[in-house]
């Protein structure tokens, strides 16, 4: 039985790659911060039903606890998800940013070259660090940061190449695009789209409000992006690998297919709220699969389309149910949905 560490529970990648990897017969040890066990529980319901899937609470940027579980559990496999992963937030925390994003990256990479070298680590790189290049970007795009975010991501995204040629150990970087599902947070784009539409359909909210409806993005589903990471552990080498779709679109173009399926007007039902505006934007983001589809052989089962249906279909459900309890006057409907 395979051994696998799985942190950034119980965060929407974390959730889909423990279900993965106990399908598939590992044993999994999931780290929690404590803050985070209450925020997205449900995330982690079926993971935890298992009896191959254990529950560690630690803070990952204390490096005396990573030292410690890496050296007993001593894992097969060890995936870093764990993050301050809303861009906008990181300008507002860039120091934290920079030990949870980057710093306690080389923590782990330390503490596998000391203690557990045989383990096979997967990190959380992103589209984000291209930042200012507007062409389609793969492997051999340079990276240009515009965010607290993506600075210390890059500084991670470099420490793994380094860790991994000054001591061979086998680390990959996974340079994955925006990749959402019914587990989004709500203060990312998408999710606050689908379930603000849902809520303004359903009559519970009078709009929703966003920023920069110009920004594009390439947007696939993390059930197809945590299958990438898990076949990057599985190769003969290891390497870094661009996962995304191909495709872009703009806020605007998500916004319009939404309201499409909802049967609402896009004007009525959003405004824009400038302070939703980042400092500084990465306006878009198209990234080339063709090395991970190339040699590993991923395909991306869902498009942008089905995405946004299914996450749609999903809160209109969550919100409907709501809003008839509501209006039986049993309980009272509970905000769902966070501003970013
Ligand atoms: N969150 C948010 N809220 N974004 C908005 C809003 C709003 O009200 N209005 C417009 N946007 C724009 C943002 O300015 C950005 O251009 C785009 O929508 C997407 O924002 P997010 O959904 O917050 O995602 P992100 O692209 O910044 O970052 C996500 O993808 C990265 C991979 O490229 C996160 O998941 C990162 O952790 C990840 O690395």
């Amino acid at each position: 039985m395979k051994t696998a560490i799985v942190t950034g529970c119980p965060g929407q990648d974390a959730s889909y790659l423990s279900e993965l990897l106990l399908e598939k017969g590992y044993k999994v040890y999931g780290i929690y911060r404590r803050s985070s066990t209450e925020k997205n529980a449900s995330n982690m319901a079926v993971a935890e039903r298992h009896t191959d899937f254990h529950q560690i609470n630690l803070d990952i940027t204390d490096a005396s606890g990573i030292f410690s579980i890496i050296s007993h559990i001593r894992p097969d496999e060890y995936y870093n998800l764990a993050a301050m992963s809303h861009v906008g937030q990181s300008f507002k925390e860039p120091i934290s940013c920079a030990y949870v994003n980057g710093t306690a990256v080389t923590i782990v990479l330390e503490a596998i070259a000391k203690h557990s070298p045989h383990t096979r680590f997967y990190q959380a790189s992103t589209s984000e660090m291209f930042g200012g290049i507007t062409e389609s970007q793969s492997e051999t795009t340079s990276f240009v940061p515009r965010s607290p975010y993506s600075a210390a991501k890059l500084y991670a995204h470099n420490m793994v190449d380094i860790y991994r040629k000054s001591y061979g150990i086998y680390a990959c970087c996974g340079i994955l695009f925006n990749h959402e599902s019914p587990r989004r947070g709500f203060d990312f784009v998408t999710r606050k789209i689908t379930s603000g539409i849902a809520r303004y359909k359903l009559g519970l909210s009078s709009h929703i409000e966003l920023g920069n409806l110009a920004a594009k993005r390439d947007w696939g589903h993390a059930k197809d992006y945590v299958r990438a990471m898990w076949m990057m552990l599985q190769a003969q080498e290891p390497s870094d690998y661009v996962v995304a779709t191909g495709e872009t679109i703009s806020i605007k173009d998500a916004l319009e297919y939404v309201c499409g399926i909802a049967g609402v007007e896009p004007n009525e039902a959003c405004k824009i709220n400038p302070a939703f505006n980042r400092p500084l934007e990465v306006n878009v983001l198209c990234g080339d699969p063709s090395k991970i589809k190339r040699e590993l052989g991923w395909q991306p089962e869902y498009t942008w389309q089905d995405l946004l249906y299914e996450m749609y279909q999903h809160d209109y459900s969550i919100n409907y149910s709501q809003s008839v309890l509501n209006s039986s006057g049993k309980e009272k409907v509970e905000e769902t949905q966070v501003q970013a």
